[in-house]
């Protein structure tokens, strides 16, 4: 099993209109927290969510955490 690549030990908080998004789970992406298909090639898949009304998240860039794509505070840890 690959390790994702820790893209920031912090989350990135955005308030997000209603809609369907990718996170990016391999760490790759260069449009951190989201998927940009730098993935490919690997065993690493996006995650899909959705927002079903506009709020603010912390979305979790360092990928190891419990409760992807959200922040859990297991960034401190690592
Ligand atoms: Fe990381 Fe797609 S670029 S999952
Ligand atoms: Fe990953 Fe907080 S940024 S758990």
């Amino acid at each position: 099993m690959q390790k994702p690549v820790i893209a920031e030990k912090a989350p990135k908080a955005l308030t997000l209109e209603p809609g369907t998004y990718y996170w990016c789970a391999c760490g790759k992406s260069k449009n951190q927290p989201f998927c940009d298909g730098s993935h490919q090639g690997s065993e690493f898949t996006p995650l899909p969510f959705n927002i079903e009304e506009k709020k603010e998240v912390w979305l979790c860039q360092c990928k190891h955490s419990n409760n992807k794509p959200f922040c859990d505070g297991t960034h401190r840890k690592l």
